[in-house]
């Protein structure tokens, strides 16, 4: 232990000037863990992905997060559209350009970072986004990162039926720029829908969880991987369960978009959303009877408790293990990779780099350093000789 300690602060420092893109297979070889995670059933090298937003919204911004070494990007959503081009949700796909990244403080009194923006979807035509999407196509299959499409569907009140024509129309254009199965899809549901009049009633969320999933199965022209990324809804802890629970059709849960504020207008991040993220899945990990995917499997049992993905203020390696130890097999990012450069331990670099280096490698909270912290509690131990960033989601749900 005390010569990993050693040997972490030796790469922590070497790292600064450049992140070696197979640090996975370093982190390996040098300290025997193994930092596999995975999303949508796909095994990635690691467990740190971009979450959807503006910062992968065009190739090049992919290519740089393949040469950085992200796991996976998932792309800018997309609002759904038929064959006419009309949206459902056409108020989704307005243009804001500005973002501002600033301090935010918590009810309990931590102040961390949120970016404050007015805008909401891919504003642009459907075209130039299947054009995104097979950039992303190639890269995924030039072994470089995964990439995964969002979209926002239309979302009927309840009594209406959903409009099939968006589901159809979308949905195939999307598997078509793919080009083969399975079509690993997010399905978006926004901290601006959550700030909805149409999402303030319970039973009509929950119709949405329900139902969507068999909708968008029923309009793909070819087997899809699908996750439901989940917003916080303006109700209480509780009701966020039923929401997972509702979603059980879906291949993978994210959890959660960023919270609402209903003053300004604008949805936001920083401590009050990851401890609202970790207080529920925690109460969900304690769900008697409940029991993940089992390692390797592509698709949880609809049994069981789907797999999951964490995302919300997600700045240090010792946040990943928080969300990994209540289910978690992969995080996905957004404010990290927006900081002030002064922010980050790198010295060189772009910013997706020097927070993998902040992540994976802080001698105190990085990712490496915490499995091996909880291997010296006890609380993690090897399996052939080597320590699973896997075996924390495995063990999420198991008593004690
Ligand atoms: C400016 C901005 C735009 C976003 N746009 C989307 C989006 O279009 N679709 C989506 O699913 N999530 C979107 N998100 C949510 C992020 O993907 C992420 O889940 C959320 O911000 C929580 O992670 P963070 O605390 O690391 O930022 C956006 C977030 C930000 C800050």
């Amino acid at each position: 232990m005390a010569a990993h300690a050693v040997a972490l602060e030796k790469d922590f420092d070497r790292f600064k000037r450049e992140l070696p893109r197979d640090f996975p297979d370093h982190v390996r070889l040098a300290y025997r863990v193994d930092l596999t995670g995975r999303y949508l059933g796909e095994p990635i090298p690691h467990p740190i992905g971009k979450g959807s937003g503006q910062l992968s919204l065009n190739a090049g911004q992919l290519e740089d997060d393949a040469a950085a070494g992200l796991a996976f990007v998932v792309l800018k959503t997309v609002i759904a559209q038929d064959e006419t081009g009309a949206q459902s949700m056409a108020a989704w796909a307005i243009h804001e350009t500005k973002m501002q990244v600033e301090r935010r403080r918590s009810a309990t009194g931590r102040t961390g970072w949120t970016v404050t923006w007015k805008g909401r979807g891919w504003d642009r035509s459907l075209e130039e986004y299947l054009a995104l999407v097979r950039a992303g196509r190639d890269l995924t299959r030039a072994g470089g990162l995964l990439v995964v499409p969002s979209v926002k569907y239309h979302l009927p009140r309840l009594g209406e039926p959903f409009r099939e024509s968006e589901y159809r129309h979308t949905t195939g254009r999307l598997a078509g720029a793919w080009g083969e199965a399975p079509l690993l899809l997010e399905k978006d549901f926004s901290p601006t829908l959550a700030g909805d009049r149409l999402a303030e009633d319970r039973a009509q969320i929950l119709r949405w969880l329900s139902e969507v999933p068999e909708r968008i199965r029923a309009a793909a022209p070819f087997a899809v991987r699908l996750a439901l990324k989940l917003m916080n809804a303006r109700f209480d802890d509780d009701f966020q369960r039923e929401m997972m629970e509702a979603a059980r059709g879906a291949d993978a849960l994210v959890c959660f978009n960023r919270l609402f504020d209903e003053q300004h207008g604008v949805a936001y991040g920083a401590w009050d959303l990851s401890d609202r993220n970790l207080r529920v899945l925690s109460a969900r990990a304690l769900t008697p009877g409940a029991s993940p995917g089992s390692p390797g499997s592509v698709v949880a049992s609809s049994l069981g408790l789907l797999p999951l993905s964490g995302t919300g203020n997600i700045c240090s390696g010792r946040m990943i293990i928080e969300y990994a130890r209540r289910g978690c097999e992969s995080v996905q990012l957004h404010t990290f990779f927006q900081l002030p450069l002064s922010e980050y331990p790198a010295t060189h670099g772009s910013r997706a780099q020097r927070a993998l280096h902040a992540l994976v490698f802080h001698p105190q909270d990085g990712l490496v350093a915490v499995l091996l912290e909880l291997e010296a509690l006890g609380r993690l131990e090897r399996r052939g000789g080597e320590l699973h960033f896997l075996d924390l989601a495995r063990d999420a749900h198991r008593p004690g």
